[in-house]
Formats: structure tokens, C-alpha cells, sequence
């Protein structure tokens, strides 16, 4: 890793702060790629919305620009291609109106009690122990539960999840090279196999689950082939769990660093809505998101050529001084929190609601069950350029 990578990854907030002083939207060179970095939270915010920057690399003439990874996948990254998240108007909205069709809110407060009752079994495996380590006893087994529970995947599958989200986010994270992407399309061509039987098992035996819900709306419809169907499922594994772990660990990992704040959840549950909240703005699981210029254009007084590299960074936008008053501190009582960290516009995140209600749960399990947390050693960063989260975090705690 070079030093300017672990240098980001150490503090990538004080990189963004200094972009955006310079200009919210600056072409410079970012891990060796010329790009627009977007540090502003209202130049985010409108680019996000804004149909002239797209997610299909394809589609933009990108011939005189640096080829963002996209481009040079291997051919099973192809399913990849299927997923909503890399798609733009009108293949993307279709694919969101019909996950929407089986993604309720019903669907999403149904899984109230399962998340609480997931969550107090977890805490209830570690009570024997005097250290847990929160990530693999923890917050990453909470969301991938709650994600098998809501798709209908069987327990014994589940510890598959952790495998293919790592292939995923490998795949995503800051142009990996060619070998890493293509040592990853075994497993992605693994995790497909699995969701096509498990698609076909539910067609025969249908319950109340997501896939059942995404059979039934394809079939209403008829506007969903199965190569999208499978690729759908992946996404909502990939897009849900990792992110969801992350927010879950850095909540804990910031309140045990506030002690005042930590204190006022204690005596406060009413609480724990604007914990997330902050902690969603202070340190967001994913720091940027890209799309690509269309056309050639003028966006914040800046000319931007088709096919250019726009980097928002979500991270950077959050604690844009403009917006809100010490964004640098963490404060979970701000009366002027807003963030971006789930982005905005059509491909603004379909599991907000869900990742909110799992994060609130977990905060409030973890502060209420924990007895004089302490952490134990230096916790490490995940060595992700993209998402924010810890390697590991070890805590010595009594569990009641
Ligand atoms: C704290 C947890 C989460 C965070 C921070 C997060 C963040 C995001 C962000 C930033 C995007 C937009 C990406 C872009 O514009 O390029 C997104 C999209 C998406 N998220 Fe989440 N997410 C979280 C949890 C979840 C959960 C729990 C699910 C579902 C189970 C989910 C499903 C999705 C899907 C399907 C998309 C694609 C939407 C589209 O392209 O229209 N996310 N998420």
C-alpha cells in the first residue's frame, strides 16, 4: 500500500477538507487517476440528482480519459452489470420499481422484533466470555442474518455471505487490478449457482420472503429476466451487509471514544435515532460513490468533457462547513444533522430504512447489555479506500 493510501485511510476527512478548500468541485489526480472530486455537501447533493452523470461507464465516449475499472472487468463481472445499482434510467427504473414491489415498508417492520431477537441471541453467545471480538461476534452477523431472514436463505447458507460480500467489495473498491478481479469471478460465479437454485426452489415452494415477492412481481410484470433476478438478490446481500456491519461498528467505536455522549444514551433511549444519524454523517460507511460525465457540460461553474471520472465523496460533503455548524466534532444532540451517506436521487439507498432500524437496535443492545466496555489494544482500520469500518475490534465487557 502506498503512502498516500494509508495516509487516506488514517484520515481521509482532512484529504476532502483540503479539496474542498481549494474548489467542491476539483479536477486533480486521485490514486493516480485524473478526476472531479466533489467535496461540497449542495454540489453533492445536486450532482447525485443531476441525469447528466451516469453510472454506465459504457454508454459515455471515455476514449481520451483513464478507464475507471468498470471497463476492463472480466466477463462474469457481467452479472454485476444486472445489478440496479450500475444501471441508469430507464433498465434502472424498472429494476427499483419492482424490488420496490417486494421490498415494503411492511416487509422492512416486520423485521422489527426479528432484529432485536437476533440481536439478543448474539449478545446472549458472548455472556460467557470476558473479551468479544464486536465484528465477527457482532455487527457483521447481525445484518447478514436479518438480509438471509429477509431473502428467505436457509441458516446453514449464511456464512457464505461474509465470502461473497468480500469479493464484492474488492470488486468495487478502488480499481483493483486485473489479477484480484479476476481470482473474483469463481466466487461470483458460486454465488450464482446458489441464488438460481434457491430462486428455482422458492417458484416451486413459495413463502414469505423477498424472493418469493421478487418471483411473484416478475411474474405480474413480466419485466425481469432471471440473469437480473439473481443479480438483484447478490446486490442486496452485497449492498446490505458490509455497509450496515460498518455503521454498526463505528456507532459503538465512536460512543466508547465520546464518554459524555455514551453517557446521555444511557440515560436517554429516545436517543439512538440521532446516534445513527450522527454516526451515519461522521464516519459513513461508504466515503464516495462515482458516475461519469455524459456529455460535455458546466457543473458548478467547472467544464466537464464526456467521459470524465466524477468522485463524490459522501464523507467529505458531510462535514461541509457550509452546511452545518463544527461538523469536525461528533454530537449526537446537533440540531443541524444531514448527510449524504446514503446518497441521493434515483439510486438514493433502497435499505435506508432497514440499515436505520438494524443500526438503532444494535446501538441500543450493545450500550444497554455492555457493562464497562473497555477497548482492548489499537483497533485496525478496514484497508478500504471506499468503505469505512474496522479490520477488527476487540472489547473487554460484561455482557448482562
Ligand atoms: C448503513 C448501511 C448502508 C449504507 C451506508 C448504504 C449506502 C448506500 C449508498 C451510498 C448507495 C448509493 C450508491 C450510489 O449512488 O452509487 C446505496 C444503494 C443501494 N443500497 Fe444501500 N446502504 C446501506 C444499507 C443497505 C441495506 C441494508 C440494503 C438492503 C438490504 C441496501 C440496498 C441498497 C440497494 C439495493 C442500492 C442500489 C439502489 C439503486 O441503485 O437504485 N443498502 N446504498
Amino acid at each position: 500500500m502506498s503512502g498516500f493510501a494509508a495516509r487516506f485511510i488514517d484520515n481521509p476527512y482532512a484529504f476532502f477538507r483540503e479539496a474542498r478548500q481549494r474548489h467542491p468541485v476539483l479536477w486533480q489526480e486521485f490514486f493516480g487517476v485524473p478526476m472531479w472530486l466533489v467535496t461540497g455537501y449542495k454540489e453533492a447533493e445536486a450532482l447525485l440528482k443531476d441525469a447528466r452523470f451516469i453510472r454506465e461507464v459504457r454508454k459515455a465516449d471515455t476514449s481520451g480519459h483513464q478507464p475507471v475499472h468498470l471497463e476492463s472487468s472480466p466477463p462474469e463481472v457481467g452479472l454485476m452489470r444486472n445489478m440496479m445499482l450500475f444501471r441508469d434510467a430507464p433498465d434502472h427504473t424498472r429494476l427499483r420499481n419492482l424490488v420496490n414491489k417486494a421490498f415494503t415498508p411492511r416487509m422492512v417492520q416486520k423485521q422489527s422484533s426479528i432484529i432485536e431477537s437476533i440481536a439478543d441471541h448474539l449478545l446472549d453467545e458472548c455472556r460467557a466470555r470476558p473479551q468479544h471480538e464486536l465484528i465477527r461476534d457482532f455487527s457483521h452477523l447481525l445484518p447478514a442474518f436479518v438480509i438471509a431472514e429477509l431473502l428467505g436463505v436457509p441458516k446453514e447458507d449464511q456464512s457464505f455471505f461474509r465470502k461473497w460480500s468480500n469479493v464484492f467489495f474488492q470488486f468495487i473498491d478502488f480499481n483493483p487490478s486485473m489479477e484480484r478481479l479476476e481470482s473474483m469471478t469463481r466466487d461470483i460465479e458460486d454465488a450464482k449457482r446458489y441464488f438460481e437454485t434457491l430462486i428455482e426452489t422458492r417458484r416451486e415452494h413459495p413463502r414469505d420472503d423477498l424472493i418469493s415477492g421478487l418471483i411473484v412481481a416478475k411474474e405480474k410484470y413480466d419485466q425481469l429476466n432471471t440473469e437480473e433476478m439473481v443479480a438483484t438478490c447478490l446486490l442486496l446481500v452485497f449492498a446490505g451487509y458490509e455497509t450496515t456491519g460498518n455503521l454498526i461498528t463505528n456507532g459503538y467505536k465512536l460512543l466508547l471514544d465520546h464518554p459524555s455522549m455514551y453517557d446521555m444514551l444511557r440515560g436517554n433511549a429516545a436517543l439512538f435515532p440521532a446516534a445513527v444519524e450522527e454516526t451515519l454523517r461522521y464516519e459513513p460507511p461508504i466515503l464516495m460513490v462515482y458516475r461519469v460525465v455524459s456529455d460535455d457540460l458546466v457543473f458548478a461553474g467547472q467544464s466537464m468533457q464526456q467521459g470524465q471520472v466524477v468522485m463524490i465523496a459522501l464523507a467529505g460533503a458531510n462535514r461541509d462547513p457550509s452546511v452545518m455548524n463544527q461538523p469536525e466534532d461528533f454530537n449526537i444532540v446537533r440540531s443541524d444533522c444531514k448527510h449524504l451517506s446514503f446518497a441521493s436521487g434515483p439510486h438514493y439507498c433502497l435499505g435506508a430504512p432497514l440499515a436505520r432500524l438494524e443500526g438503532e437496535i444494535a446501538l441500543r443492545k450493545l450500550v444497554t447489555r455492555l457493562e464497562k466496555p473497555e477497548i482492548i489494544g489499537q483497533p485496525q482500520r478496514k484497508q478500504s479506500v471506499i468503505f469505512r469500518g474496522y479490520e477488527s475490534l476487540h472489547i473487554r465487557a460484561e455482557v448482562v
